[in-house]
């Protein structure tokens, strides 16, 4: 790459972005919920592990039903969390230590409880009623979060539509009228100063319900080219898609630079290989690892000259990744470093979720009177009264709810892991007692200085930014690959099983760059101990 074509390259392709859970990350009053004056507390821990930017989950003004991703006023901030004054600090206190503010972006929806909504219901002939998606008849359409996606409104004498619960009311985006006030709350937060948008579910608002479409509608381009015009089109701004839908050849749809969409997407389809076919999330399957390998390898062949593709294991929806694919006992720390390497060499931008740094791990309940989150204790319902038996559903919960992601931060090791003085909203994970910041940054092998050191090589070596990507042939439980550019060749090896593994590779090592155990002196056969993963640099 040319030096004047690597000074044009935008921040984000370097970057690694670290997401907050605002609920669950750090509570400075005692109330037992994160707030905003806890991640400015923080700041300089997430300025030593070194990210570029925060990706911050909902804090605007919401009822909380599906905490925070229910929009009430998108112009203020919740009281739970604090005031717009606190915010604003937020956002330069953060820019004082290079970090940006990536704010969520939630506008499939709003709350029933948002002023356009309590509007359209009242009055069926103001301009706000056409904001929504009315229908006189309900059709098959279902909601994510379990039944139909239409309620009827006994004042109105319509169903309104709602892909997500009946207190999230979906927008109708073929309104002129209602694409401009959403652009007009994005200018209002471009000028407060943030560095991007992360867009929930934005791959639906091209919705036709009447003929079953949802996800991918035709409309959906022309809406975000609109958008890009209307908002963030010309700025040092990073956009991130929620695409479920995404793939290889719709990707480039949405990140192509010169489309003027967005800067890139997240695709999920990982999320799809310990699940079985055709059934929904809680349907569980073990995971087969030559699957993973192919998922992996098969995003690698975007072309990353028009399109661009997001790295993530973790995020507030899914379980936690080392509980997931790695072992969250025996090989908790070599799992976790392995799984983060694994992710880390690949091209794309990398997300860490928070927790994931110290390799926090799921938290099992024992009774649904202990799972907060919307989505797990509707399926709950619904499969009861189909029949199911609570074991197995509580076991489903375990393995894939929400809430595994959701529980607080773990700081250290007092009673509720440092952070709140009061009752956490949602219980600590007991394991707090052990794995927490405190001890991470105690001990210079622990799983964060494993992240700390991937992320500063992001920063620093332009290889994981722009090298091509080639997978090696080894069985199903190693996953090794190269990358590589024209100054420079990387190889990657991991181990991703619990049982020692075979490899016989052609690479002759130079520097052993990153490692989470021991790394063998001849690749051309070879035996990896569990879990082993190492990065170095090759013979080119
Ligand atoms: C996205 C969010 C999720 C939320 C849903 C509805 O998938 O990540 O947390 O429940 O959208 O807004
Ligand atoms: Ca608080």
């Amino acid at each position: 790459m040319t030096a004047e074509k690597q000074k044009q390259e935008p921040w984000w392709k370097q970057a690694v972005i670290y997401q907050i859970y605002p609920k669950s990350f750090q509570d400075t009053n005692g109330d037992g919920v994160g707030d905003l004056r806890g991640i400015i507390k923080r700041l300089d821990y997430l300025q030593d592990l070194g990210i570029d930017a925060i990706w911050l989950c909902p804090v605007y003004k919401s009822p909380g039903v599906d905490n925070g991703y229910d929009i009430a006023d998108y112009e203020a901030i919740d009281p739970q969390y604090g005031t717009m004054a606190d915010m604003e600090e937020l956002i330069s206190e953060a820019k004082k230590r290079g970090i940006r503010i990536v704010m969520d972006l939630v506008v499939n929806h709003t709350s029933d409880q948002h002023p356009w909504f309590i509007e359209a219901r009242k009055n069926p002939s103001s301009p706000e009623h056409d904001y929504y998606v009315w229908a006189d008849k309900a059709n098959e359409l279902k909601s994510a979060f379990s039944g139909s996606a239409w309620e009827y409104d006994g004042q109105v004498g319509q169903y309104y539509l709602h892909l997500f619960a009946k207190e999230q009311p979906d927008l109708n985006w073929k309104n002129p009228a209602l694409r401009q006030k959403v652009y007009d709350l994005m200018n209002f937060w471009i000028d407060k100063g943030i560095g991007g948008f992360r867009m929930d579910v934005i791959e639906l608002i091209g919705k036709v319900p009447e003929e079953d479409i949802t996800a991918n509608g035709p409309k959906l381009h022309d809406y975000l080219q609109e958008m890009h015009r209307e908002t963030f089109g010309g700025r040092d701004f990073l956009t991130v898609g929620e695409t479920w839908g995404a793939t290889l050849d719709n990707a480039p749809l949405y990140s192509d630079p010169d489309r003027k969409e967005l800067s890139m997407v997240f695709q999920f389809e990982f999320t799809e290989l310990d699940k079985q076919a055709g059934k929904e999330k809680w349907d569980t399957k073990p995971l087969d690892y030559g699957d993973l390998k192919n998922v992996l390898a098969k995003w690698q062949k975007l072309d990353f000259n028009h399109s661009w593709n997001s790295l993530f294991w973790n995020n507030h929806d899914l379980p936690r990744i080392v509980s997931r694919f790695g072992n969250d006992q025996q090989y908790r720390e070599r799992s976790a470093k392995m799984l983060a390497l694994l992710l880390h060499g690949l091209r794309g931008t990398p997300y860490i979720y928070q927790g994931e740094e110290i390799g926090m791990t799921n938290c099992p309940v024992s009774a649904i009177d202990e799972v907060e989150d919307i989505e797990a204790r509707r399926m709950y319902q619904e499969r009861l009264a189909e029949g199911w038996k609570k074991e197995d559903l509580i076991k489903a919960i375990n393995a894939r709810g929400r809430d595994n992601a959701r529980t607080p931060m773990q700081w250290d090791a007092s009673a509720s892991a440092g952070f709140t003085s009061g009752r956490p909203w949602l219980a600590v994970n007991p394991n707090c007692q052990e794995i927490n910041v405190k001890n991470a940054l105690n001990d210079q092998d622990s799983i964060y200085y494993f992240y700390k050191k991937l992320i500063a090589l992001r920063h620093q070596e332009r290889i994981l930014t722009d090298g091509s990507f080639e997978l090696l042939d080894t069985a199903d439980a190693v996953m090794a690959y190269h990358r590589e550019n024209a100054e420079d060749k990387w190889l990657v090896v991991c181990n991703l099983t619990g049982e020692e593994q075979e490899v016989f590779l052609p690479d002759k090592v130079k520097e052993v760059l990153l490692a989470n155990g021991p790394v063998p002196e001849d690749l051309s056969a070879a035996v990896l101990p569990a879990y082993v993963a190492f990065l170095c640099r090759v013979k080119k």
